[in-house]
């Protein structure tokens, strides 16, 4: 249990912003396994300001999920404190500010972690989210941009000092993209910078792994990313370590169930991500997926997964 300002958070263990797969769905699921707070994809500052349809969907929320953090991206201070009151109208708890995405699209237009090379436009932003804000503003950067600029400390330092209620630091540079282990020393290096919650990210693949950072790095908080695709009982102290088929097809009944509760629109590409996953490792995984991908419907994909609970051994 760790708290952000007044919010209190009951689990440590918090999904990761993971774009195309933490929607509504998928982070209901997650708080159902027990995770302690869920944050949205990114958000555009730009699509929110513009009041653009796919950025507009990705707004949809639910009491049942609470608490949640919606992130934003974007590098034009006004602009970001602008979209910060807009998410600021929604019933959410926190605000997140994306510094820290890789994607050449993004660090072509000067935000995610390409305001790790900026810190004097990254705090202006922060102070501008944190005005616009009703809600506590966190920030989400990595270790620095190369191995040669290792600035997490400097950053986090500056987070705090203009507003951010808690960071989190995924522990790898720009320049690691996703590849490489993730080097938590950096987040015990920041936990000891400054004095607002600090939440570790990076390779954390089951719940001993979590343990195992809390315990390490002396974080206050594990976000999960990867580590939740096709697993959401990751959060679960409870959860078996090695979960049988019939224990993954009842979670990713659940999460069908979800989606068509919540998103019922949802592309069947994107559930076909979802559903993959949850096959990876198992006898006779790859001709699992073979099935799920091969359909083009959400009916046929809800047929082809009954078929797989019907054959359990
Ligand atoms: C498919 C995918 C989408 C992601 N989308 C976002 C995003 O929207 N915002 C963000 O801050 N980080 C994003 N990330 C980074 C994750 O939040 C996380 O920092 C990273 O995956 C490391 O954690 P992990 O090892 O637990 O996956 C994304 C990562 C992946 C793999």
């Amino acid at each position: 249990m760790f708290s952000i300002t007044t919010l209190r958070i009951d689990n440590p263990f918090i999904l990761a912003p993971l774009a195309g797969y933490s929607d509504l769905a998928f982070r209901l699921l997650c708080r159902e396994f027990g995770a302690g707070l869920c944050f949205s994809e990114m958000i555009s500052c730009h699509g929110l300001y513009f009041q653009q349809k796919n950025t507009l969907e990705m707004l949809k929320t639910v009491a049942a999920e609470r608490p949640v953090a919606m992130q934003l991206f974007g590098s034009e201070p006004e602009v970001m404190g602008k979209a910060a009151a807009i998410l600021s109208e929604l019933p959410i708890d926190l605000i997140d500010i994306n510094m820290g995405c890789p994607a050449r699209k993004v660090i072509k237009k000067g935000a995610g972690c390409a305001l790790m090379k900026e810190p004097a436009l990254a705090a202006e932003i922060i102070r501008s989210v944190v005005k616009g804000s009703n809600v506590p503003v966190t920030v989400k950067f990595r270790s620095g941009w190369d191995h040669k600029a290792i600035t997490a400390c400097d950053f986090a330092k500056m987070a705090e000092d203009n507003g951010a209620a808690a960071i989190t630091v995924h522990a790898r540079t720009w320049s690691d993209g996703f590849s490489g282990t993730a080097d938590w020393r950096i987040i015990s290096q920041v936990k000891q910078a400054v004095s607002i919650p600090v939440i570790g990210n990076g390779d954390v693949q089951s719940h001993g792994d979590g343990l195992r950072m809390l315990e390490e790095t002396g974080c206050d908080g594990v976000m999960i990313g990867r580590g939740a695709l096709g697993a959401p009982w990751i959060f679960s102290a409870d959860a078996p370590e090695k979960p049988s088929l019939a224990f993954r097809l009842e979670a990713l009944n659940r999460h069908l169930e979800l989606i068509r509760l919540h998103q019922p629109d949802t592309p069947p590409s994107q559930i076909k991500n979802h559903a993959g996953r949850y096959f990876k490792g198992v006898v006779d995984g790859a001709e699992i997926r073979r099935q799920i991908f091969s359909q083009t419907s959400y009916a046929g994909l809800e047929e082809v997964i009954s078929s797989f609970s019907r054959v359990l051994p």
